[in-house]
């Protein structure tokens, strides 16, 4: 059996996170070159069944059975075995590496999902497809964020810019033009499961407050993805600002990022906001060309060197 390696990428929300929990359309994009891999190599002398899991970059070195229920790797293993109905497994190790940040909006546990399942269920012969896939990592969603959406396993399994609705179909597009955008760590960790949790909270106390601003965020969505098929990158700042406002309005995001935010619009960025589940982790800027660098450069700065960019490309996604 030889060893088999497969990685997933990370995601960014360009509009509509949380409202999307509450059956709101959003817009989610892949972020192709932040990566999570997972190698499956045999392990001929361990006893059979025997499962190790090791990553110096996550500092995990166990069998697969200590891992906590809510680790995405264990759930992985556990839910790609029972879809194939495979008892026990030749004993293996699961090696990954990863080049996304953990628990900061950009869907490492999504990718860690998708990766250990396609590698895995590829390294015992039973490939499994992308319909296969999406459905256990969203189960795996469930065990690392509680109520998921299914936006995130749904934009890494497939790799494309999605228009993502709980109960619809998804629909996959392609931008009308290359679009550019620049990401920064705010350094603040905050639990996706604490963020949708509160926000349930607040919505259940103050539905007449609430609910149409999670409504005005789903139309949001749906202009972004007009101005993303358009090429109309002013409709897609003005979505994408009026978003993070109401974001703010709903005790989404910290000073933090508003910080990040303000800076990468005085440096030149047309829109910003959060991505991901808030209150920390990430935020995007919405930059054109000729302003790419000094929004990076200003990002960098703030973050301490955790910033980077990556386009939206009509000719990447036609693969
Ligand atoms: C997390 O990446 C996005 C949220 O909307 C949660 C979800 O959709 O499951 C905050």
């Amino acid at each position: 059996m030889p060893a088999i390696s497969r990685s997933a990428c990370g995601k960014a929300i360009l509009l509509g996170e949380h409202a999307v929990v509450h059956n709101q359309p959003a817009i989610a994009v892949p972020l192709s070159s932040k990566r999570a891999k997972v190698t499956v190599e045999p392990h001929i002398l361990a006893p059979t069944g025997k499962i190790r899991v090791f990553s110096p970059l996550l500092d995990l070195d166990h069998d697969l059975t200590t891992l906590p229920e809510n680790h995405p790797v264990f759930q992985a293993v556990r839910l790609t075995l029972s879809e194939l109905n495979i008892l026990q497994t030749p004993s293996c190790t699961l090696h990954i590496t990863s080049t996304l940040p953990i628990s900061s909006g950009l869907g490492s546990s999504a990718a860690l999902a998708v990766a250990t399942t396609r590698a895995l269920s590829e390294f015992l012969g039973h490939p499994l497809d992308l319909e296969t896939v999406n459905r256990i990592a969203f189960e795996c969603e469930t065990y690392v964020h509680g109520k998921p959406s299914g936006i995130d396993n749904t934009v890494v399994t497939y790799e494309k810019p999605i228009l993502f609705q709980k109960g619809k179909n998804t629909e996959i597009f392609q931008p009308g033009k290359t679009f550019f955008f620049v990401l920064a760590d705010s350094g603040v960790y905050k639990s996706t499961w604490a963020t949708v949790a509160s926000l349930a909270k607040d919505l259940e106390r103050e539905p007449t407050r609430i609910q149409p601003k999670l409504e005005e965020i789903g139309q949001l969505s749906l202009q972004g993805k007009q101005a993303l098929l358009d090429g109309d990158i002013s409709s897609l700042a003005a979505a994408i600002n009026r978003n993070q406002s109401i974001l703010e309005e709903l005790d989404l995001s910290c000073p933090e990022l508003d910080l990040l935010i303000a800076k990468s619009r005085e440096a030149g960025a047309l829109a910003a906001k959060l991505t991901g589940g808030g209150n920390g982790g990430h935020m995007l800027a919405l930059v054109e060309e000729n302003s790419l660098q000094p929004v990076l450069e200003t990002l960098q700065e703030l973050s301490g060197g955790k910033a980077f960019y990556t386009s939206l490309d009509p000719e990447e996604n036609l693969r």
